[in-house]
Order: C-alpha cells, then sequence, then structure tokens
C-alpha cells in the first residue's frame, strides 16, 4: 500500500506538535514505504529556536522515533521551511507559486496551530483557492480544539464553509486514531453477545478516566487558554462517550457513523448551573514534593484559575441510556498515565450462591486503551474446593499478546486516512458544535468564578471533592 503523491504544508511547523508527533509519524510511514518517492512537506510560520529547520527535524527524529534506520537524510530532503507569520499573504503566494503542480496530485493544509491563528490562515488558503485549480484534491486539516466556544466553532465552520466543501475539512481529534479507540465499535458491533445487554437494563453505570501523570510540558501559553475542559472534556472524552454509547450505524461510512455520534451528543443532558455545581469539579495541581504546581510553570500566571483536572457526571437522555449515569475523571499530574472505559454491569437478581460475596467489582467490561491495551471481562466464579465460594476473576484479551505487526500510531493512520480522503475517523462540523453545546456552560460558569478548581496536590487522584461526586451515589472510582 502506498498513499497518492502530496505536498503538505505545516502551518506550525516548528512547533510542539509538529515536532512530537507529525514529523515522527511522517518519518515512520516513509520508513515503511507508504509514502510516494515526491512527496513534500514545507513548513510555514515562526522560526525554530535554533539551527537549521533540518536541525529541528533530526532532533524530532532523535528524540521521537524509536526504530531509526539510515535514510535520515534522504527523508530530511523532503522538507523545506519558509519564516513568515501566518497572515503574510506574499510569503504564502510565493511559496504556492513555487510548487511544481506537476508532481503533486494532492495538496493538504495542515494547521498545527493554536485556535487564535485559524481564521488568519483560513483567508489566506480561502482567498488564493483557484491557485490549487491543478491538484486532484486541496484538503485541510485543522487541529483540537476546533474553536473555543460553540460560537467561535459555528464561526469557524462558516468561514472554512465560504471556501470549502465540507469533505475537504478534516477535523482531527487523534483519540480516534488509537488503534484501542476505534476497536470500541468493532468490538461492539462484530460480536452478538454484546448488543442485547449494552443498554440500561444491564448496565448499571459507565467510567471514563484519562489520567496523565505529566503536567503541561513547557506549554503553559496553549494550556492557560485551553485548560482541561477544552483540551480533553470537549474533544478526546466526547469522542470516547460517543463510541462507547452510539447506536450501530446504518453501514460503516464516515457519515453513518458520524450521524449516530451526533444523536448521542444531542442527547447528552444540558447542564444548568444548578447540576453543574452538584455534579462537576475542577481541580489544579499544586506543588508537591520535587514537583512543580501548575501555578509555577512557565508561562502560567502565578493566579491562575486554569483547571488542570475535571471529575463529573453525564446522563444520555434517550431510549438505551436513560439514567445510567457516565462518570467522567481527566486530568494532568495524576498517579499514573492511564485511559480506561469501565463498563459496570448490575448485579445479578439474587445473590444466590454466598451472601457476604463481594459482587461490586466483577460482571464488568473494561476497555484499556492505553498504555496497556487490553479488553478485559470480570466474571465470577467458583471457588474451587470445600464450600461454595465465588470468586471473582477475569478474560483478557491483550494486543500485544495476539498481534505481532507493528500497529500504526494514531498519527500515522490520520494521515494515511486524510491523504487517502477517509473522513470516518475525523469529526464533522456539527458533531463539532454538538461537543461545545455540551461544555459551554461549564465554560461560562468557570469564566464567572463560580467553577472554581479546587487544589490538589500532583501525584494525586484529584480533589478529595471528585471521590464525593460518584460516592453519593453509592459507587466507587474504580482503582
Ligand atoms: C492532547 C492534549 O490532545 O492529548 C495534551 O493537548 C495531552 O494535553 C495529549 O497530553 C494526550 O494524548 P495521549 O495520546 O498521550 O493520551
Amino acid at each position: 500500500f502506498k498513499v497518492d503523491d502530496f505536498i503538505l504544508i505545516i502551518f506550525g511547523g516548528a512547533g510542539d506538535l509538529t515536532k512530537r508527533k507529525l514529523i515522527p509519524s511522517i518519518y515512520n510511514l516513509f520508513s515503511h514505504n507508504f509514502l510516494n518517492s515526491n512527496f513534500k512537506i514545507i513548513g510555514f510560520g515562526h522560526p525554530y529556536r535554533k539551527g537549521s529547520y533540518h536541525d529541528f527535524i533530526r532532533e524530532s527524529i532523535d528524540e521521537f522515533v524509536n526504530d531509526k534506520s539510515d535514510n535520515i537524510d534522504e527523508f530530511i530532503n523532503h522538507f523545506d521551511f519558509i519564516t513568515a507569520e501566518f497572515d503574510d499573504n506574499k510569503a504564502f503566494l510565493k511559496m504556492i507559486n513555487n510548487i511544481n503542480k506537476e508532481i503533486h496530485e494532492h495538496i493538504i493544509f495542515y494547521f498545527a496551530t493554536p485556535p487564535f491563528f485559524s481564521k488568519m490562515i483560513i483567508k489566506n488558503i480561502g482567498e488564493n483557492k483557484d491557485k490549487f485549480n491543478d491538484f486532484k484534491k486541496t484538503r485541510v486539516v485543522m487541529e483540537k480544539p476546533f474553536g473555543e466556544s460553540k460560537e467561535s466553532a459555528k464561526n469557524l465552520n462558516s468561514l472554512l464553509h465560504n471556501y470549502f466543501e465540507e469533505t475537504q475539512i478534516y477535523r482531527i481529534d487523534h483519540y480516534l486514531g488509537k488503534e484501542t479507540v476505534q476497536n470500541i465499535l468493532f468490538f461492539r458491533f462484530s460480536n452478538i453477545i454484546l448488543e442485547p445487554i449494552w443498554n440500561r437494563n444491564y448496565i448499571d453505570h459507565i467510567q471514563i478516566t484519562v489520567s496523565e501523570s505529566i503536567g503541561i510540558e513547557g506549554r503553559g501559553r496553549f494550556y492557560e487558554k485551553s485548560g482541561i475542559i477544552k483540551d480533553f472534556v470537549q474533544n478526546h472524552i466526547m469522542q470516547l462517550i460517543s463510541l462507547i454509547s452510539m447506536e450501530p450505524p446504518a453501514d460503516f461510512n464516515a457519515n453513518s457513523i458520524r450521524d449516530e455520534k451526533v444523536k448521542i451528543l444531542k442527547s447528552i443532558r444540558k447542564m444548568d448551573e444548578k447540576y453543574i455545581k452538584d455534579n462537576i469539579i475542577l481541580g489544579q495541581y499544586s506543588n508537591n514534593e520535587n514537583i512543580a504546581g501548575y501555578r509555577e510553570e512557565e508561562n502560567v500566571d502565578p493566579n491562575s484559575k486554569t483547571p488542570t483536572f475535571f471529575a463529573g457526571k453525564f446522563y444520555i437522555d434517550n431510549w438505551r441510556w436513560a439514567d445510567v449515569p457516565f462518570y467522567i475523571r481527566t486530568g494532568k499530574r495524576l498517579p499514573e498515565k492511564s485511559t480506561e472505559i469501565y463498563i459496570k454491569f448490575k448485579e445479578p437478581p439474587l445473590k444466590l450462591i454466598n451472601d457476604h460475596c463481594n459482587f461490586y467489582d466483577s460482571n464488568s467490561i473494561i476497555f484499556k486503551i492505553q498504555p496497556n491495551e487490553e479488553i478485559c471481562m470480570n466474571i465470577n466464579i467458583k471457588k474451587p474446593g470445600i464450600g461454595n465460594v465465588v470468586h471473582s476473576t477475569f478474560m483478557n484479551f491483550n494486543y500485544k499478546e495476539i498481534f505481532e505487526i507493528n500497529k500504526l500510531t494514531e498519527y500515522e493512520r490520520l494521515l494515511i486516512d486524510c491523504i487517502d480522503s477517509d473522513l470516518t475517523l475525523f469529526a464533522r462540523q456539527d458533531e463539532i458544535e454538538e461537543m461545545w453545546e455540551i461544555v459551554d456552560p461549564l465554560l461560562h460558569l468557570w469564566a464567572e468564578n463560580k467553577l472554581l478548581p479546587k487544589q490538589y496536590p500532583a501525584g494525586s487522584w484529584g480533589p478529595f471533592d471528585s471521590i464525593k461526586i460518584i460516592e453519593k451515589d453509592n459507587r466507587h472510582w474504580r482503582k
């Protein structure tokens, strides 16, 4: 398999995302022979801090690629860089005029930039659209967060639609590129045994935990504007909720899947001030032992109220999920890196065998998205020996044990899909807007200082009140 020849313009070509994710992914695709020999990449934007652009690429490969070979020089030759402000029309036109349109079939504009640069870049591309007529396809790839509220996402969408069709717009959420996230749909919709129990009759509640042990990794400027709600809840968390709860799509095409996700997002209960105050907790990490607190990080206001932790309860008011709580917890500087979805089934109608048995942790399915990629089913069995004692154990599927092949990383998969014109793993306009609609009330309350983050020591599981949110319902966060 090889993708078509393309030219990729990366706005923010010397930025953090490009260094950590894009260059390493493109390098791996190149090394595994997925790319055609003529592909070209041009970084556009503010210059890198030191050395030449080629040094920057070398550094990125050194730091973030495990499997290097002796093809690095050849790879680097595919790259150029244009130093310019994002709204510099002249530099943009010069770059476009210099492209040899006969070689490359597709042109892709990748926005590896914070949301506040998006408008000027879109205008720059859109107003020069006729220059791309010779390409078979023109595409724009936008990073998350897409916009900063429902209103700004809508404005951004209409600006984009002035120049591009919806099918040319690839809104990235890299969680959708993760194999284990995609597997949620495969596991749900290719096994008949799950469908009858995948609803409010059998499921007691669902927990989604996305914990990171890292802090903000020098991204203070970005994070101050974004915080956990815009950085994680509005996008990654909403995607996970949609996939775990959506109805079976009419077919496996991009629009059918996205239609079902949008239906779920529309059914998520709208939260008013009282509900938010009772059911949502924000947190911010404070220093602990040798780890700096959020307010001590570079480019962070010493009085910052930006949240780095979120815990809350959502409901999906539809036929399948009415009254089933979805407990969500995500944050930075928590004890470990782990993403998992825990589906807790109801207890059997009678505890026939042993009154003292603790059924709590049994009868559940856990999607371990990362770092251990597993699907685990907790079940009860008879403990061997005299007497009737129930024992809780599990059945486990582990990716590494079953598949020897190296799977694609999320950005590799998404880049291939983008070049290959497959929109399934990208968010559609209405999907994004619905996601903002859910979190906008939280952002408003936060902006009015009515929902302020509580401090938690770096390395802990968040503010104590996050435990109350679930324990007041007689349930517990999974350990
Ligand atoms: C990004 C966020 O979208 O996801 C980062 O901006 C976060 O703050 C990252 O660290 C986590 O991604 P992953 O794939 O490591 O879970």
